[in-house]
């Protein structure tokens, strides 16, 4: 057997170790959960950062378009907007952002492809709330281990065993404490630690723009600290752990359990449990599955993934970025990479990374790493790009379209125009494009998760392309998923459309009375529900498609 020469072996090690120290995560959570509050204070924490608002500006982070518009132009090349890198220890951590508006979007599911583990940031006076179960179920479908944080503990708000309940409920997964707020939710005096049974003592800051002072005090003093606040906490976190609450690494890794830690983002109170939860237990960069589900071992070459594509927003400087996750072997700014879809070679000169507040041009980067590169026009998500060792990404999941429009140019002169960027935006992913033989290349047919994709689409078909858009909504809420064979048979019923998305047809019904009226006259038409559909076809939520 021929010896692998000793650099190889060097560089493989070097590989090895800095996956092993990378944690790539993200936060999701119900807009309003305190998702920017939260990131802020674990930069602040890693001390990426002096002081709590320097990263997100208070403009950005409302839920509307005309905001998130403005944050992006803000930004110009809006990098930090992907992902920001810091160093916790000798952990590094990938924060990737899920962006925070109130609708839902696909580009909010496909950032969840990137990452390894996510933190489940949940309002102490709203529970579980819509969005994040979504993002909850995305995380299930890619086996994401979660950790939960329940944010806002200084002010009044739901019980922590209610709480607990809640988790559970919804999760199906156990709960494990780590902390337990000592003191009811408003009246916070401390955190208990589950495992050392220590209380820690908070002082405040003035609106947390600081590090808040903590004290630790072991736990036979902490009732002369914290009277009956203390022995309320230790007989809850006891009642959920001496119910199987008991932290497993195992039971997080493979997510029959979830650990929950208890805080307040904004006055800085539980961050650092969390970044050393992140630390020390979070899963490392781990191995991705190829297109006939070979994990790919993260000493391989060179190999990412596309899992972004955002426009950039300053007119000045008009061009995309493609944000990818590196997956194996090392990055090195101007390798020259294959892009797997198109067989081109692709060059990256332009790589940059945001390292705590600065945006630099990357130079190396691991497994674990987000790059983002300019220019990357022909780039769209879930693409492979990869150096001398070939290798191929399942492609991101898609999600079933929920809201539907017809879209025309609002001026009939710019109909080529509007056509170029329709299609482009369809590429990018930014909208779905339908085909339907009901309506002319006109009117092509948009579908989307929410309705803030079409009012991002509109915003970029005007800025990037010239074109302006009308969009008239179409009635149809419930989608099935039907084999091409029987297409025909449904030519002709008023009650559905059939729309194309590339090589695969859609059913489109106004309401679940048309659906069942359907399976009724057609017994034995295969129907492949998704989305709301499923509702009615299993009585489970609605999932990606
Ligand atoms: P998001 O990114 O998830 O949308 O949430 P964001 O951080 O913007 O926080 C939403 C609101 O919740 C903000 O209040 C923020 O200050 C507040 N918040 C975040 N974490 C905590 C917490 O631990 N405790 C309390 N009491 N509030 C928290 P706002 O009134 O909208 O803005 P601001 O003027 O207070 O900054």
């Amino acid at each position: 057997m021929r010896e692998e020469p000793q650099e190889d072996r060097i560089e493989q090690q070097r590989v090895v170790d800095e996956a092993a120290r990378r944690r790539t995560i993200a936060v999701i959570s119900h807009p309003d959960a305190g998702k920017s509050t939260l990131s802020e204070a674990m930069l602040l924490h890693a001390r990426a950062i002096s002081q709590a608002g320097a990263t997100h500006g208070k403009a950005g982070r409302r839920g509307t378009v005309s905001d998130w518009m403005e944050m992006e132009q803000a930004r110009g090349i809006s990098i930090s907007s992907a992902a920001i890198q810091f160093e916790v220890g000798d952990v590094i951590v990938n924060l990737v952002d899920t962006p925070g508006h109130a609708d839902f979007s696909e580009d909010t599911y496909r950032v969840l492809a990137a990452v390894d583990a996510a933190v489940m940031l949940i309002d102490a006076a709203k529970g579980m709330e819509a969005q994040t179960v979504k993002l909850f179920d995305v995380c299930a479908d890619r086996g994401i281990p979660i950790v939960a944080m329940i944010n806002k503990w200084d002010r009044p708000g739901k019980d922590a065993l209610e709480l607990m309940d809640e988790v559970r409920d919804v999760t199906g997964m156990r709960p494990m404490p780590l902390t337990w707020p000592v003191g009811m939710s408003g009246h916070m005096v401390g955190l208990r630690h589950v495992e050392s049974g220590d209380l820690e003592l908070y002082e405040r800051t003035a609106g947390g723009a600081q590090v808040a002072e903590s004290r630790r005090v072991d736990g036979r003093e902490a009732e002369e600290v914290a009277g009956a606040d203390w022995s309320t906490a230790v007989d809850e976190s006891e009642l959920v752990t001496l119910d199987g609450g008991e932290y497993d690494r195992d039971a997080f890794l493979d997510r029959t359990g979830i650990p929950v830690l208890f805080g307040s983002a904004v006055q800085n109170i539980g961050v650092a449990h969390l970044l050393d939860f992140v630390r020390d237990e979070a899963p490392a960069a781990r191995p991705r599955l190829d297109v006939d589900g070979n994990p790919r071992a993260v000493t391989a070459g060179f190999s990412a993934q596309v899992f972004k594509i955002q426009a950039n927003m300053d007119p000045a400087h008009r061009d995309r970025l493609a944000f990818l996750r590196v997956c194996s072997g090392v990055f090195e700014r101007g390798m020259t990479t294959q892009h797997a879809q198109s067989g081109r070679p692709f060059a990256t000169k332009y790589a940059q990374q945001m390292f705590g507040q600065e945006r630099q041009t990357v130079e190396q980067a691991w497994p674990g790493d987000i790059v983002g590169l300019v220019n990357a026009s022909s780039l769209r998500p879930g693409d492979t790009l990869h150096g001398e060792d070939a290798v191929r990404f399942a492609g991101m999941p898609r999600f079933a379209p929920e809201v539907f429009a017809l879209a025309s140019p609002a001026d009939s002169s710019t109909a080529k125009k509007f056509r170029k960027g329709i299609a482009q935006l369809a590429e990018e992913g930014v909208v779905q494009l339908l085909e339907s033989e009901r309506r002319g290349v006109q009117t092509p047919m948009l579908g989307a998760v929410g309705e803030m994709q079409f009012e991002v689409a509109a915003q970029r078909m005007q800025v990037d392309f010239s074109a302006a858009m009308r969009l008239s909504p179409l009635p149809y809420t419930v989608v099935c998923r039907v084999d091409p064979a029987d297409v025909a048979l449904l030519e002709g019923r008023r009650d559905l459309e059939i729309a194309r998305r590339d090589d695969e047809y859609l059913a489109l019904f106004a309401d679940l009375w048309r659906l069942r009226a359907l399976r009724r006259d057609m017994p034995d038409l295969v129907l492949e529900p998704l989305g709301r559909a499923i509702d009615e076809a299993t009585g489970a939520a609605p999932r990606r498609a």
